[in-house]
C-alpha cells in the first residue's frame, strides 16, 4: 500500500483540526499502519478509498472521529514516569492537603487518560495516602477524546503485559483481583475516577476549578499555537494555587503561558503565575470564580 500525497495532505488537515495531531511528512508508514484496522472495519481496500468515503461525509460524522482516534497514540502505563508519582506523594499532595484542610475536598483532572492507567495510578497514590477512607471528598475527572479508550478505561481490566508495566506486585495484590484473562481494579480505587469524553481542541469551561491537572504525553504531538491555546484553557480551569504536570518530553518554561515552573525532585510542576495586579495577600483557597457558560466537560 502506498499513500498518495493528496490523500496524506487530506488526512493531515482533517486530523490536525480534529485532535491537534500534526502528521509530519515522514509519517507515511505510521499512518498506513495505524489505519489498517480502520480499513478492515470499514471493508475498504486502501487509504484512497477511505479518503473518498471521508470526503463524502460531514466532518462531524463518526468516521471522522474514528479516523482521528485511529491515528492517535494511546501508549500509557501505570505510574508512567515514576518520579512524577514520587513528587506527587512526597510534596504536591501534602501541600494540597494542607491548603484544602478546611474543605477536605480535592479535585484532580487527568486530561488525556487513554486506557485509565494514569488516573488509576493517581487513585492508588491517594489510597496509599489513606485519602480514600478518611472523610476527604476526592474526585478524579479522567477525560480523553477517544471513546474507545474510555470504554477500556471504564472496564479497568488489564492483561498480563499491561499489569506488569509500572505496577509493583504489592500494589497489584492490594488493588486488583484476577478476572477472566487479566486483572481488574477494585471498586474502591475505581470509584473516585469519573470518565468522560472531552476533546481538548474544544472549549472546556469548568464546572469547578481543579487542584491538580495531569496533561501528559498528548501536547507532544501538537504545534505551538495549539499547545498555547489548550494551556490557556487549562490555566482557567486550575485553582490559583493548583498544580499542572506535563509529560517528561513536554517540559518547557511555559512562562509566557502564565505558569511558573517548580522543580520537585527531578520533575517539573507548573503553577499559575499570579496576575501582576493580584494582591499578594489575597486568599487563594477555594477562591470563588465567576460563573461560566457553555458546555461542561
Ligand atoms: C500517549 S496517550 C497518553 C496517556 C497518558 N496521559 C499517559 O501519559 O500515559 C495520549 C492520549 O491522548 C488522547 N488525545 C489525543 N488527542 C486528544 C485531544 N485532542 N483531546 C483529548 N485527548 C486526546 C489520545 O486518545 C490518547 O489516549
Amino acid at each position: 500500500m502506498s499513500l498518495l500525497a493528496d490523500d496524506f495532505a487530506y488526512l493531515r488537515q482533517r486530523v490536525l483540526r480534529r485532535s491537534g495531531l500534526v502528521l509530519e511528512p515522514d509519517m507515511h508508514a505510521l499512518v498506513e499502519t495505524r489505519l489498517m484496522s480502520l480499513l478492515r472495519e470499514e471493508r475498504l481496500p486502501d487509504i484512497s478509498a477511505l479518503v473518498a468515503r471521508l470526503r463524502s461525509q460531514p466532518e462531524s460524522s463518526p468516521l471522522h472521529q474514528r479516523l482521528a482516534e485511529a491515528l492517535a497514540n494511546h501508549e500509557t502505563a501505570f505510574f508512567r514516569d515514576a518520579p512524577v508519582f514520587d513528587a506527587l506523594r512526597s510534596t504536591v499532595l501534602p501541600a494540597l492537603l494542607a491548603k484544602r484542610s478546611r474543605t477536605r475536598t480535592l479535585r484532580i483532572w487527568c486530561a488525556a487518560c487513554a486506557y485509565g492507567q494514569e488516573p488509576y495510578s493517581i487513585a492508588m497514590t491517594l489510597a496509599e495516602a489513606g485519602l480514600l477512607i478518611t472523610g476527604w471528598t476526592v474526585r478524579i475527572l479522567a477525560t480523553d477524546f477517544s471513546t474507545r479508550a474510555l470504554v477500556r478505561a471504564s472496564e479497568a481490566r488489564y492483561d498480563a503485559q499491561e499489569i506488569h508495566r509500572g505496577l509493583t506486585p504489592e500494589l497489584r495484590q492490594r488493588y486488583f483481583h484476577p478476572e477472566r484473562d487479566g486483572w481488574r481494579l477494585n471498586e474502591q480505587v475505581r470509584r473516585p475516577v469519573e470518565l468522560r469524553p472531552l476533546n481538548l481542541m474544544d472549549d472546556f469551561p469548568p464546572e469547578a476549578p481543579v487542584d491538580l491537572v495531569f496533561l501528559r504525553n498528548v501536547m507532544i504531538y501538537w504545534d505551538v499555537p495549539t499547545r498555547r491555546a489548550v494551556l490557556a484553557r487549562v490555566r482557567r480551569m486550575l485553582h490559583a494555587d493548583g498544580y499542572l504536570v506535563l509529560g517528561a518530553a513536554e517540559a518547557s518554561p511555559l512562562v509566557e503561558d502564565g505558569f511558573t515552573r517548580h522543580l520537585i525532585g527531578q520533575t517539573s510542576w507548573y503553577r499559575p503565575t499570579p496576575a501582576p495586579h493580584a494582591s499578594a495577600s489575597a486568599p487563594v483557597e477555594d477562591a470563588p470564580r465567576p460563573p461560566r457558560s457553555g458546555a461542561r466537560p
